[in-house]
């Protein structure tokens, strides 16, 4: 992925270690709602917006390699916003930097698009 349709912000969380293992956190960022998951040592962000109806993934839970949403228990790789099991829903995945002064997620410049797909 290129960087140059990307603008980093920051999330107000200071440290990785500041998230609860396997527990989704809800920051908003630039008016946006981002679930952030500290999961096997490593941050994870996605928009908080479950692909199969909409709902917020705050709440759920860490299984494998997936974030479950708690209002159907659909799961969805961390990594790729795959639905666990083949299904065609796919979680927005947004990346995550851990830098010295705390944790930024990059978002789509207005119009743009990250890993092929339109954040909104
Ligand atoms: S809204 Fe997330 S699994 Fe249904």
């Amino acid at each position: 992925m290129g960087g140059e349709g990307i603008r980093w912000h920051r999330t107000g969380v200071t440290h990785a270690g500041d998230l609860q293992e396997g527990v989704p956190a809800r920051v908003h960022v630039a008016g946006k709602a981002i679930c952030l998951v500290r999961w096997k040592g490593r941050v994870h962000a996605l928009l908080d917006r479950c692909p199969h109806q909409g709902n917020s993934f705050a709440g759920g839970w860490c299984e494998g390699e997936h974030l479950v949403c708690p209002a159907h228990r659909k799961g969805f790789n961390l990594a790729t916003g795959h639905s666990r099991g083949g299904g065609t829903d796919r979680a927005t995945v947004i990346p995550v930097q851990e830098r010295p002064d705390g944790l930024y997620v990059g978002l789509a410049r207005s119009g743009l698009k990250i890993f092929g797909m339109r954040l909104w």
